[in-house]
């Protein structure tokens, strides 16, 4: 009976000792499960520190937005939408020509109220909004469409839109801040620099010879180094 025990016990033991690798392995396996977003969002907060952190106005990336990427983004339109010349409205209104255009007005679309009052006409800002997210935008609107959160979607496909036109405007330059580090702006302003470096080290080196090393150290090395500072 004894034998039997410890054989029992023996295996019992074993049978911990499987259970508790096969829970150390299983929690490795699965152990790399963490929340995208750790902590606790607060409305509002943490979305407007992310959008504006990545995101710059509408017109840098215009400046650089391709109407052909943006014939590619705007499949994602086409179920509602196109963008031809005389174009037959469907369950979106036709798009040609629409920048510069009234909101929520043109084409004979029986728009929703929600859009029709917006107001205002469709530049590159309101568009880059609406596009952001119609919702937002126009609360109530009937375009049941997610948006798009990827700036340079939108800007492409702005641009697209915009070549869609009896008359396209230019696209907008890039804004001010984006401009100014490139080109003849950044020569001048590291000669600034430079001057302007030189002449405050000058005036720290001054600063440190004068009163912290003088004062400090009279006693030991004497009046020869006292002297400088007494003709500054
Ligand atoms: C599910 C269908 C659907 C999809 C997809 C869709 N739209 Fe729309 N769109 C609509 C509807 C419906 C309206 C009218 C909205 C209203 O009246 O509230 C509209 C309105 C618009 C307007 C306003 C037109 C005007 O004259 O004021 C623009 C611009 C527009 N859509 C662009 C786009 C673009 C660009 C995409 C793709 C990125 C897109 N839409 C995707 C259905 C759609």
């Amino acid at each position: 009976m004894d034998d039997r025990f410890n054989t029992i016990a023996g295996w019992t033991l074993f049978a911990g000792i499987v259970a508790l690798g096969g829970s150390i392995v299983a929690a490795e396996l699965f152990h790399s499960e963490r929340p995208e977003n750790m902590g606790f969002p607060i409305a509002g907060v943490v979305e407007d520190g992310e959008d504006t952190e990545a995101e710059k106005p509408i017109a840098f990336y215009l400046a650089s937005a391709d109407a052909a990427k943006g014939e590619q983004v705007f499949k994602k339109c086409t179920a509602c939408h196109n963008a031809d010349k005389g174009g037959a409205n469907a369950l979106g209104p036709n798009l040609w020509g629409v920048l510069g255009e009234p909101v929520g007005k043109g084409h004979g679309f029986a728009f929703s109220d929600a859009l029709a009052s917006k107001g205002g006409t469709w530049d590159w800002d309101t568009m880059s909004a609406w596009l952001k997210s119609p919702k937002a935008f126009a609360p109530g609107t009937k375009m049941t469409f997610a948006g798009l959160s990827n700036p340079e979607d939108r800007a492409n496909v702005i641009a697209f839109l915009n070549s869609r036109s009896d008359s396209p405007k230019p696209l907008p330059a890039a804004p001010a801040e984006a401009a100014a580090p490139d080109p003849g702006t950044a020569p001048g302003a590291t000669d600034a620099q430079a001057k302007a470096g030189s002449g405050t080290n000058d005036g720290a080196q001054k600063a440190e010879a004068e009163p912290v090393i003088d004062a400090g150290k009279k006693d030991v090395k004497g009046g020869g180094e006292a002297d400088p500072t007494k003709k500054n």
